[in-house]
């Protein structure tokens, strides 16, 4: 260790304060190894031009308001607006997927700090009948996506996943898929890698101490995604199964349709390298970002970064001029995505999340502010849509397909309740569109659209779950509900289905 060159190094670049407590007695020579290894092993220059370019505009509100233009109406579709094309995109998708040439990849190295558990995300159960995480259900809706492909071609493609972690969550996530059999996907089909974590830095730009021997660090935004699919070799990876297409999405969702079939038949029509799935926003001020073109380029723009008026504005058809709100779900080639790894990462910013960041102060105490001290850096996995000529935005319903899962109960939006009815109440009305129908334990039939009774609230909405091993999106569930009276909680499997075929050999 040469810690007078490192500590030179440090003081021209103004961190020597990161050596402060080099000679401290609580520091053993194991901690001041790793405190050695932690600095040396981070590019502080690069940081530091990092923290420059991020801050330079960070006090800067202004409004983008006069750049915007929605999205072309020729490059959007819609699960309510395009008709019949709906299905050719649906069955295009599921050839692509036999033919493997479809990747799934989820966002997975957020720290859920919202939700306040310690684990990751994707662990999270919310109380369905199964008790399954969403780990599990994505996992099922590969397997049925997969399922899909092979019954409508005769030829079994594989999806293989990829799962994007950070270094909180990375062993969790790989320990919780091991003593689960990986739900099922080939243990070659799940790849987990890891995104990159930078320092977090005051607002003066020093580089905070999380202990006397720690750099503290966040994981670098779900735009981190670019770096660390090059770094990691995921593209090679790719394309050495030849995949072509690639969905990404965010964990959280508990309605995520994985490798959706519509979507990606629908950007493969549109000849999209790049494309986002969307719902419409639900009002003026609802704090989401929208899809929309800044300067002739595509981009999401935050609520905060326009004004009320143009949030408000409206078109002649009544809908909202910039309705096409965010939802963390997207498309995109893998040729796209090695020329974004390739030539155009770096000319992503990072933008500043000011945040309350735990430091040793000078005393060498670890103190826990009250009010945001410094900031984190992070790149968003959109940011690289204005690098797309060919992009494509696909709107669909929210209910059918968009619940996440942000915050703990304590909140009323978002968190496990709402994400939990939110699929009951999809998969209720999977049965009811099948021809089934619900009663009371005392036989009374269940209206279609059940009231929310005051003194029973586990009554609303019905408790029905559909496996998605099952039904992916309500599909082929005539054979097992058309006619058939249920009395909830139910939750419908495969067993229902071996059930449903003894019953017919018995009455034959
Ligand atoms: C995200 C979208 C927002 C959208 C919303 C819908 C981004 C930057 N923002 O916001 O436009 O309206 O979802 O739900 O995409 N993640 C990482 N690494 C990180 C940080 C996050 O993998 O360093 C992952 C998370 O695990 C999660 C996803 O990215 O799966 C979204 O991150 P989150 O912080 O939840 O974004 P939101 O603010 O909710």
């Amino acid at each position: 260790m040469d810690v007078t060159a490192l500590r030179n190094k440090l003081s021209q670049l103004g961190q020597d304060h990161l050596l402060e407590f080099w000679d401290d007695p609580d520091l053993t020579d194991d901690l001041r190894r790793s405190l050695y290894d932690d600095i040396t092993g981070t590019n502080v220059e690069e940081v530091l031009k990092f923290f420059e370019t991020s801050t330079a505009n960070m006090n800067n509100s202004e409004k983008v308001d006069e750049r915007m233009e929605p999205i072309p109406s020729e490059l959007f579709g819609s699960v309510t607006r395009s008709g019949k094309n709906l299905d050719r995109w649906y069955k295009d998708g599921l050839k692509q997927i036999s033919q493997g040439k479809v990747g799934v990849l989820l966002l997975a190295g957020g720290q859920g700090t919202r939700l306040g558990v310690k684990y990751p995300k994707g662990m999270y159960n919310v109380g369905l009948p199964s008790e399954k995480t969403l780990y599990q259900l994505q996992a099922e809706r590969i397997l049925k996506a997969q399922e899909l492909a092979l019954e409508l071609t005769g030829e079994k493609g594989v999806i293989p996943w990829y799962i994007m972690t950070s270094e909180h969550t990375k062993e969790p996530t790989r320990e919780f898929f091991k003593q689960h059999n990986h739900f099922g996907i080939g243990e070659d089909d799940l790849v987990l890698f890891e995104q990159e974590m930078l320092p977090c830095v005051s607002f003066e730009g020093k580089i905070i101490l999380d202990q006397k021997h720690k750099i503290s660090r966040a994981p670098d935004g779900n735009g981190g995604l670019y770096r660390a699919l090059g770094n990691c070799k995921i593209l090679d990876d790719m394309e050495r199964r030849g995949v072509t297409y690639v969905h990404v999405y965010c964990v959280d969702n508990i309605l995520v349709k994985m490798a959706d079939p519509t979507f990606i038949g629908f950007c493969i029509d549109k000849g999209a390298n790049c494309g986002a799935k969307v719902v419409e926003k639900a009002y003026p001020t609802e704090p989401v970002g929208v899809v929309c073109r800044v300067d002739g380029q595509y981009q999401v723009v935050e609520y905060s970064e326009i004004t009320l008026p143009t949030a408000e504005k409206r078109s002649e058809d009544g809908r909202l001029t910039f309705s096409a709100g965010n939802i963390c779900n997207h498309f995109f080639t893998i040729e796209f995505l090695k020329s974004v790894v390739n030539e155009n990462e770096s000319r992503l910013r990072h933008h500043v999340a000011k945040k309350k960041i735990p430091f040793i102060d000078g005393e060498g105490k670890r103190i826990a502010p009250e009010k945001p001290n410094g900031i984190k850096m992070e790149k968003f996995v959109f940011d690289v849509f204005r690098f797309s000529n060919n992009f494509a935005v696909f709107e669909v319903l929210r209910e059918d397909e968009f619940s996440p899962l942000k915050n703990s109960t304590k909140s009323e939006k978002d968190n496990p309740t709402t994400a939990r009815h939110a699929l009951l109440s999809l998969h209720h009305r999977w049965v009811l569109n099948a021809g089934g129908n619900f009663i009371d334990s005392d036989g009374t039939p269940i209206p279609a659209i059940p009231s929310r009774r005051a003194h029973d609230p586990d009554c609303y909405p019905v408790t029905c779950e559909v496996s998605p091993l099952l039904s992916y999106a309500g599909e082929g569930l005539d054979k097992i509900c058309n006619g058939k009276k249920f009395c909830p909680p139910i939750l419908l499997n495969q067993a229902n289905v071996i059930a449903e075929k003894q019953d017919t050999i018995n009455t034959q």
